[in-house]
């Protein structure tokens, strides 16, 4: 290939959209390609088919530079692209641990006879290890190029929510590749943030994609931690806020990632975790990976959890009671609600006999469309309307900044849960409300320190009565 390599992405989700419409702004030309001839038709027509800040700008701008396109065909690609990105979804089979592969073997299996030039095939769907070494060898088998087709493997690690920044500006780009050629072809399609210092890290394929899978268990990882902690703190007394606090602020801990409260979930973390730890035991290494088995299971009491504390916050029991739910995407940014931990709390109070209204600024239609059964409100003051307790499930910037005070004008009882930590508990008893929160201590609990239950502690907190009378007992 000479000059800039005309580019192909395979699959328009989350992934495949935000990299076709990144890498058109920076000058490519690009054809988008899904077998949904609805999704195609949208996004050709400039319309995102989910939330993602700021995508659809770019995407419009894509279209009217004419370097953007969508096509439902196969053999338009194959014919266009010097490199082909595959980024469809290798969902959680159903029934099982393992990652559904069907829809790269799909993608795989009709692109490759079609490929009839050489060419770059570049994987950054995320597939548990093994994929890419099998795939590599089918490829010039496959494709009337032969060897001229070669696999490479290049994994995305863009967060729903941020996908444009984490695209253009990764923190850096790895490229799991076989031959000079290959990495001089990711070179020119990454050329403008390399230039801009972004890492460019080469690995042979296997460790590219296992860096992929890697990541995503550390990151699962660290919030169940954080999570266990929260739950060891329920039982001393301690405040797993400052706890994190502190604990981030050693450079080899850091923050990021590490908020507690209602724990992961969307459709990445929770079956990435489950991929990886059912591909090891395939292999033989199950051991090395049963930890990930107790990282999920943290992960899923921290909903079991909060439905507890929603029961507690309601009166002691949940039938026949009013239960408002803030939130109800798996995170702020995003109106995706695979595996929600918020939808999934909603349901489930639902189930046991309340009434629960919700209210989402993103993820509603969505939400409708899998639990007809709970309310849907139009606003956060409709959802508290009546309720015998509020719960805030996902951290969106409008839930931290509603008034208590107003609100305790709407709800039938003052009782709130904030299951992500993002009120400030002494405002919100200041004006009459009963607060909740996972991890943090309730007032007149053991640790709680006076006036200041579930309240970050001050840096220089004075210490218990009987630390003070030891302190004595010593000098
Ligand atoms: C995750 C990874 O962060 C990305 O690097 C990766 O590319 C992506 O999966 C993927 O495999 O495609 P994402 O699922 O968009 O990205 O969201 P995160 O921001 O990682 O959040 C995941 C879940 O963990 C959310 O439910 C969030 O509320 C929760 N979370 C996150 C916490 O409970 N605590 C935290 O400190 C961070």
């Amino acid at each position: 290939m000479s000059g800039r390599p005309r580019l192909t992405v395979f699959g328009t989700g989350y992934l495949g959209t935000a990299h076709a419409a990144c890498l058109a702004s920076l000058g490519f030309e690009v054809l988008g390609v899904d077998v949904d001839a609805a999704r195609v038709s949208a996004l050709q027509a400039g319309t995102l088919p989910f939330y993602e800040s700021g995508l659809e700008p770019l995407l419009r701008a894509g279209l009217r530079s004419g370097r953007l396109s969508f096509t439902t065909s196969y053999p338009a690609a194959a014919e266009f692209g010097d490199v082909h990105f595959i980024c469809v979804g290798t969902p959680q089979r159903p029934g099982s641990g393992g990652a559904d592969l069907s829809q790269f073997e799909a993608c795989f299996a009709g692109l490759a006879p079609l490929l009839r030039r050489p060419c770059l095939v570049v994987g950054k769907s995320t597939v548990p290890p093994g994929t890419v070494v099998a795939y590599s060898q089918r490829l010039p088998a496959t494709a009337p190029a032969g060897p001229g087709a070669e696999l490479a493997w290049n994994p995305e690690f863009l967060r729903e929510g941020h996908a444009v920044d984490d695209t253009l500006r990764p923190d850096r780009i790895v490229a799991g590749v076989w031959s000079d050629r290959a990495e001089a072809a990711l070179r020119a399609v990454y050329a403008e943030p390399l230039a801009a210092g972004v890492p460019f890290l080469v690995t042979d394929p296997a460790t590219a994609e296992m860096v992929k899978v890697a990541a995503n268990a550390f990151l699962a990882t660290k919030i169940s931690f954080i999570n266990a902690m929260a739950e060891v703190c329920e039982v001393t007394g301690a405040d797993v806020l400052s706890l994190a606090d502190a604990l981030g602020r050693d450079r080899r801990i850091g923050a990021d990632g590490m908020r507690p409260g209602l724990g992961f979930g969307g459709g990445c973390l929770p079956k990435d975790i489950r991929a990886l730890a059912s591909r090891a035991a395939e292999l033989g290494a199950g051991e090395a990976l049963e930890f990930l088995h107790e990282i999920d299971a943290i992960n899923q009491r921290r909903r079991t959890h909060v439905v507890d504390l929603a029961r507690e916050a309601a009166g002691g029991r949940l039938v026949g009671r009013r239960v408002g739910v803030l939130g109800v995407a798996f995170k702020p940014g995003s109106d995706d609600i695979r595996d929600s931990p918020a939808l999934e709390v909603a349901a489930r109070i639902r189930a046991l006999g309340a009434r629960v209204a919700v209210f989402d600024p993103a993820a509603m239609d969505r939400a409708r469309k899998v639990h007809p059964e709970l309310d849907y409100a139009g606003s956060v003051l409709g959802a508290a309307r009546d309720a015998d307790a509020l719960l805030v499930l996902t951290e969106w910037p409008e839930f931290s900044a509603a008034d208590p005070g107003v609100l305790a004008k709407t709800v039938a009882r003052r009782a709130i849960v904030d299951a992500r930590h993002v009120l400030d508990a002494d405002v919100w008893r200041s004006f009459g409300w009963d607060y909740h929160a996972p991890g943090r201590p309730a007032p007149g609990a053991p640790g709680a320190l006076p006036g200041r239950a579930a309240g970050v502690r001050p840096r220089q907190a004075e210490p218990p009565a009987a630390a003070v009378s030891f302190l004595a007992a010593a000098v």
